[in-house]
């Protein structure tokens, strides 16, 4: 980030009213030092919401978000930093600086911005094939065969490419937009005797950005023919990973009930806007992709899967699960009945009965042990332990220990088997994996109300977010001990490097900061520290800390011994002389345990 980049950041920042800006979004009212409401990011009657401008943030003690003005934009905008800040400075009439861009930038940028204009060109043309001429009669008929209405045509501004190998590139031509602009479009291709239009008697479906610019077309044969849809080929503008079908037009209604639905086809998510229903965006057909996940992440907390319920949906859906967790997001998938698509079953049983689909879909861990079950053969003890196993990989995706152990438990239920040789499985292959991922006891439940030794470990930082000189005193007992979470190290360790560069202040901290450790900081800013000497105060918390630390590891040998107790390991006893040695320690530096 470049110095002027900075300069206006800290402008923003300053002039930026946090309370005037969040009330705008949220009534508040001011108790003591905070302004309370009703918190925006997750549904609640009494207010737990508090912004304090003395300290310039906000903070939900129900669901714990929080943050500075930034943060608030982007969550409630459902947008990115930038645009955060532009929409901040447009409305406190501050300049936005003028990127520095090199030559190639703008070049690019230039044949972005004609690309965008050559569809929307090449769009009205089908359009226009399509509603105003003789030959768009086969494709309208067929339009309105599918029930879709003249409505549905405009807004979604569907086409015909009429049959014919020089139609576009010719009538484009005259409008002044060259065979290779074609090219670089993805609308034409070069041939021995010239340009050709790709696209020929096809229904064309505009695919646009969230922005509303169109950056690719689908087009669908009007028969049976393959292949079904010929879509534009994958460049630097057009990637469908990062691209959702209908987003331009979901977005708000995204936003507005934090859930999106998320169907495989451009005519499902058609028909499904068609019927009133405004949340839905399409994949594409292509698997449901991170950069997808991520999109949607910054709009809802809730993605409902509605793919088709054949084997290859089935398949699909289950990886979505995963990719939508990892992102952060909360997953279900709903299954169409009848083997019907989402855009044959609304058509056949209107909106209402497609809500209830929606409405009974299932929890995305559930669907995909259900679904592993149903793959495997559940009949015999070796089929089962099979199962358990594909199964287990779902499981350690789990956020926390509760949630895996209630599933461990429904599935011994479902499969009659031991809950303890599932739960042991379990165990090994979280060691196994935490190897490679994070080490197990960062698997041990995260209880929400934060325990004593959390509440310590948020107290320190917040004593040092006051005295930042006081790190260095802290940094050889968190050196062994470290912090029961990963929000809470990643605050101490950029607590620390700014400090080391003599740059601390809570704004850098902040931004410093990943999404969730921001909301961590901003629950420490809302403690109120003890009164009395920080030194001692800070030496209380320390002993705290090394407590919690003897605790997690007492906590680890405990289950080590456990295991190896169960399958009759003789390392048992090692890890039982290692749990009694942890004990007396700790009897030792605090008196008594447990
Ligand atoms: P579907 O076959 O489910 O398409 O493929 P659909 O939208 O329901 O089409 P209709 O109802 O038969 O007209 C799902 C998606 O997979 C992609 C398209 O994005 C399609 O919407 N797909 C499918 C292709 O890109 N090419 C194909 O040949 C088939
Ligand atoms: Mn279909």
């Amino acid at each position: 980030m470049d110095g002027a980049f900075e300069n206006f950041k800290e402008q923003v920042r300053s002039a930026a009213d946090i309370v005037e800006v969040i009330s705008s979004y949220v009534p508040l009212k001011k108790r003591g030092q905070n302004f309370w409401g009703c918190c925006p990011f997750h549904g609640e009657k009494t207010p737990s919401f508090a912004v304090n401008p003395g300290k310039n943030m906000f903070y939900c003690f129900g669901c714990h978000e929080g943050g500075d003005i930034f943060k608030f934009i982007m969550k409630i905008e459902g947008c990115g930093f930038m645009d955060a800040m532009k929409l901040l400075a447009g409305r406190y009439g501050i300049p936005v600086p003028e990127k520095q861009r090199t030559a190639a930038e703008i070049e690019q940028e230039k044949q972005r911005e004609r690309i965008y204009q050559t569809n929307g060109t090449a769009a009205k043309f089908f359009q226009a094939c399509l509603l105003k001429t003789a030959y768009g009669q086969s494709a309208l008929a067929y339009l309105a065969g599918r029930g879709i209405t003249k409505e549905i045509i405009d807004s979604f501004s569907i086409g015909y490419a009429v049959n014919s190998f020089g139609a576009l590139v010719t009538s484009l031509g005259k409008r002044g937009y060259g065979a290779q602009e074609l090219e670089a479009a993805g609308l034409a291709a070069k041939g021995k005797s010239g340009f050709y239009d790709k696209f020929r008697n096809r229904v064309m479906i505009p695919i646009k950005d969230p922005k509303g610019r169109i950056v690719g077309f689908g087009g669908r044969v009007l028969d049976n023919s393959t292949p079904k849809y010929l879509n534009t080929s994958e460049t630097a503008w057009f990637n469908k990973r990062r691209l959702l079908f209908g987003m331009d037009i979901a977005y708000k209604a995204i936003r507005s009930s934090r859930q999106a639905i998320i169907v495989e086809g451009y005519m499902d998510a058609i028909s499904l806007h068609a019927a009133g229903i405004g949340n839905v965006v399409a994949s594409m057909g292509t698997a449901f992709a991170q950069e997808q996940a991520a999109l949607l992440k910054r709009m809802a907390d809730e993605t409902v899967f509605c793919y088709d319920s054949d084997s290859a949906g089935r398949r699909a859906s289950v990886r979505a699960v995963s990719i939508a967790r990892e992102a952060g997001l909360k997953v279900r998938i709903a299954g169409v009945p009848e083997g019907k698509d989402p855009d044959e079953f609304v058509r056949h049983h209107g909106k209402e009965a497609f809500m209830q689909v929606i409405a009974a879909a299932q929890e995305g861990v559930d669907f995909q042990i259900e679904e592993t079950i149903l793959q495997g053969d559940v009949t015999n003890l070796a089929g089962k332990v099979d199962v358990v196993s594909n199964i287990l990989p779902f499981l350690l995706e789990c956020k926390s220990e509760i949630e895996a152990a209630e599933h461990i438990r429904r599935l011994a239920q479902r499969l009659t088997i031991d809950e303890g040789l599932i739960a042991e499985e379990y165990r090994k292959a979280a060691k196994k994996g935490g190897a490679k991922n994070e080490p197990v006891n960062v698997r041990l439940p995260q209880r929400k109300q934060a325990n004593a030794g959390q509440q310590a470990e948020e107290l320190l930082l917040a004593v040092l977010l006051e005295q930042p000189l006081l790190a260095y005193e802290c940094l050889e007992t968190v050196g062994r001990t470290g912090f029961s979470t990963p929000q809470l190290a990643q605050i101490f360790d950029k607590l620390c490097e700014l400090q080391a560069k003599d740059a601390f202040t809570v704004d850098k901290l902040n931004d410093a900061l990943e999404d969730a450790a921001q909301s961590a900081l901003a629950g420490i800013r809302t403690r109120q520290i003890p009164s009395g000497d920080a030194n001692k105060l800070l030496a209380d918390y320390l002993r705290q800390l090394q407590r919690s630390y003897w605790e997690r590891e007492y906590e680890k040998h405990r289950l080590l011994a456990d295991e190896y107790e169960r399958s009759s390991d003789e390392r048992f006893m090692d890890e039982l002389v290692e749990t009694q040695r942890i004990k007396d320690e700790i009897k030792k530096l605090y008196g008594n345990y447990k």
